[in-house]
C-alpha cells in the first residue's frame, strides 16, 4: 500500500485532552451529587459529547428528562472550554510536530477525524492548524464513530481513496471506524485496551516514514 494521507483522531493522539474532558465531566457529576472516577472516564474516550453524558448519568444512577440534557452538556462544554483556553504549543504530546514536518516534507497529505466540536480552538491554541489539508471534526458529521463518516469524509476532502489513507487512532470505536472505512489503522496506546489494528505504537516518539509502508 503506497500512503498518501495520514488521518489523525485528536484527543488522545495529538493532545492528551482527557485529562480536561475528566475535570469537567467530574465537576458536573459533583454539582449533580455523585462522584466520578478516572477509571469511569475510560469510557468516555472517542465518545460524543451526548453519548458522554449519558454514560455519566448512568454512573451516578441518575435520570434526566432529555430536554434538560442539552443544558446540562452546555454547562460541562464550558468547563471544558475554559480549560482548553489555557493549553499552548507545550501541550502537543511528544514526537507529533515532527512525524507532521517528516509527513509533509514527503509530500503526504494530513487530516484530522475527531469526534470533537472543539477541535478548532485546540489546533488553533497548539499552533498545528497549518499542518493540515483537510479538518473534519464534530461539527461536519452526523453519524459517531464506529461509524466510518468522519474517515470517509476526511479522505474524499483530500481527494485520496480509502486504500490510500492511514488513521491514527486510541480508541476502540475509532479503530473500528478506521476499519469500516477500509482503511489501515494505527493504534496509539497499549495493547491492554486496544484490538484490530494494524500496528500499535505507544506515541509518536522516534516514530519515521517506515511506520505507514504497508
Ligand atoms: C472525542 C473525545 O475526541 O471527542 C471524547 O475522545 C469527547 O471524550 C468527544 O466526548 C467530543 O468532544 P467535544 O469537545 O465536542 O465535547
Ligand atoms: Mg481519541
Amino acid at each position: 500500500m503506497n500512503c498518501k494521507g495520514c488521518i489523525f483522531d485528536l484527543d488522545g493522539v495529538i493532545v492528551d485532552t482527557a485529562k480536561y474532558h475528566y475535570l469537567a465531566w467530574k465537576r458536573l457529576a459533583s454539582e449533580m451529587g455523585f462522584d466520578f472516577t478516572e477509571k469511569d472516564n475510560e469510557r468516555l474516550k472517542g465518545v460524543s459529547r451526548m453519548r458522554s453524558l449519558d454514560i455519566l448519568l448512568e454512573v451516578g444512577g441518575k435520570t434526566v428528562p432529555e430536554d434538560k440534557k442539552e443544558a446540562l452538556a452546555a454547562k460541562k462544554n464550558n468547563w471544558y472550554v475554559e480549560y482548553i483556553s489555557k493549553m499552548d504549543k507545550s501541550e502537543i504530546l511528544p514526537g507529533v510536530e515532527n512525524f507532521f514536518k517528516t509527513l509533509k516534507a514527503n509530500n503526504i497529505k494530513i487530516a484530522l477525524g475527531s469526534a470533537s466540536k472543539n477541535s478548532m480552538l485546540i489546533l488553533n491554541n497548539l499552533g498545528l492548524t497549518d499542518y493540515f489539508d483537510a479538518i473534519i471534526d464534530g461539527n461536519k458529521v452526523s453519524k459517531a464513530k464506529p461509524d466510518p463518516e468522519v474517515f470517509t469524509l476526511a479522505a474524499k476532502e483530500m481527494n485520496l481513496s480509502p486504500s490510500e489513507c492511514v488513521v491514527f487512532e486510541d480508541a476502540q470505536a475509532g479503530i473500528e471506524a478506521a476499519k469500516a472505512g477500509n482503511m489501515k489503522v494505527i493504534a496509539v496506546g497499549s495493547e491492554e485496551n486496544l484490538k484490530d489494528f494494524d500496528k500499535i505504537i505507544p506515541g509518536f516518539e522516534g516514530v519515521g516514514l517506515d511506520l505507514i509502508s504497508f
